[in-house]
C-alpha cells in the first residue's frame, strides 16, 4: 500500500491504471475507497491516484481543522513523491473544495477539472455554526452521528440496500477525530467563485438530478463560473453519483478525458 510521510503524518494513496494522471479527491465523511467503480477499472490510458485526505480511511489524522488548503498541500505532496507535473483534478463534494483548494495553490498542477456534485461557495455563519455543532456531537457520540445525520442526503431516496450498506461501512471505518478535523476545516474554507474565472483549463461539472446537498441548480451555477465547461446531470442518481451511476459517470469522465488536448 502506497503512503508518503507529511509533517508526522502518514497519507495513504490508491494507485491504478497507467497513463495520464488523474488525482480523485473524495468527499466527507467517506475515504478513496468510495471511488471504487473507477478504482475497479481505470478508463484505458488513465492513472488514477486517489489519496485518502489526512484522518480518513488509511491516512493518520493530524492537528486542528483540516483546512482545505491542508489537504490541497497533502495531495500535491503525492503528486510531487510520484513526479507527476500536472494532473486532470477531481472531487466530489467535499473533494472538490479540495480541488478548488488546491487549484488555488498551485493552478499550473492542473490540467483539468472535474467537480462532482460540489459547490464553490463558502458556508455561512448559521452554517458554520452547524459544523461545529456536529463536529462535538461527533467527539462525543462517534461516528454514528454521521451515519445517522448524512446517509439520508448521500444517496438517492431509492437507492440500493447494498449500496447503503457499503457506504455507512466506510463512515464507521473513519475516525471521530478525523471527522471533527474535517468538519471544522470545511466550516474555514473560502469562497473559490475567483479560482474558476480566472482557471482557463478543461471543467466537467457532474451531478445526481437527486443530489439533496448539492442540487442540479448548484451545478448549473457552478458551470457558469468557468468558461466553456461542460455540465453532466446523472439520472436517478443522488450526491454520491460516480457509485450510484457509475455506469454513465464513467462514461461521461472518459468523454471528457479522451477529448483533453494531452500534449502542449
Ligand atoms: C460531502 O459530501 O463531502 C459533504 O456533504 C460536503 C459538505 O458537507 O459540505
Amino acid at each position: 500500500m502506497p503512503t508518503l510521510e507529511r509533517d508526522g503524518v502518514t497519507l495513504f494513496y490508491q494507485d491504478e491504471g497507467q497513463g495520464q494522471p488523474v488525482l480523485l479527491l473524495h468527499g466527507f465523511p467517506l475515504s478513496s475507497d468510495s471511488f471504487w467503480p473507477q478504482l475497479d477499472s481505470p478508463p484505458a490510458g488513465v492513472r488514477l491516484i486517489v489519496p485518502d485526505h489526512r484522518g480518513f480511511g488509511r491516512s493518520g489524522p493530524g492537528e486542528g481543522p483540516a483546512e482545505m488548503g491542508k489537504l490541497a498541500s497533502d495531495a500535491l505532496s503525492i503528486l510531487e513523491a510520484l513526479k507527476i507535473p500536472q494532473a486532470v483534478v477531481g472531487g466530489v463534494s467535499m473533494g472538490g473544495y479540495v480541488a478548488l483548494a488546491l487549484t488555488r495553490l498551485d493552478p499550473s498542477k492542473v490540467k483539468a477539472l472535474v467537480l462532482i456534485d460540489t459547490q464553490a461557495t463558502a458556508d455561512d455563519e448559521a452554517g458554520k455554526a452547524r459544523r461545529e455543532e456536529t463536529a462535538r456531537a461527533v467527539e462525543s457520540r462517534g461516528v454514528e452521528v454521521l451515519v445517522e445525520s448524512m446517509m439520508p442526503k448521500l444517496l438517492a431516496p431509492d437507492a440500493p440496500a447494498a449500496l447503503k450498506a457499503r457506504v455507512e461501512a466506510l463512515i464507521r471505518a473513519n475516525s471521530a477525530k478525523g471527522m471533527a478535523a474535517a468538519l471544522r476545516g470545511m466550516a474555514l474554507r473560502q469562497d473559490c467563485k475567483d479560482i474558476l474565472a480566472r482557471f482557463a483549463g478543461p471543467t466537467l461539472v457532474v451531478v445526481g438530478d437527486k443530489d439533496a446537498i448539492t442540487p442540479p441548480e448548484k451545478a448549473k451555477e457552478l458551470a457558469s463560473l468557468v468558461e466553456g465547461a461542460r455540465l453532466v446531470q446523472l439520472p436517478g442518481a443522488g450526491h454520491l453519483s460516480n457509485l450510484e451511476a457509475p455506469a454513465a459517470f464513467n462514461r461521461a469522465l472518459e468523454d471528457f478525458l479522451f477529448a483533453i488536448p494531452w500534449r502542449k
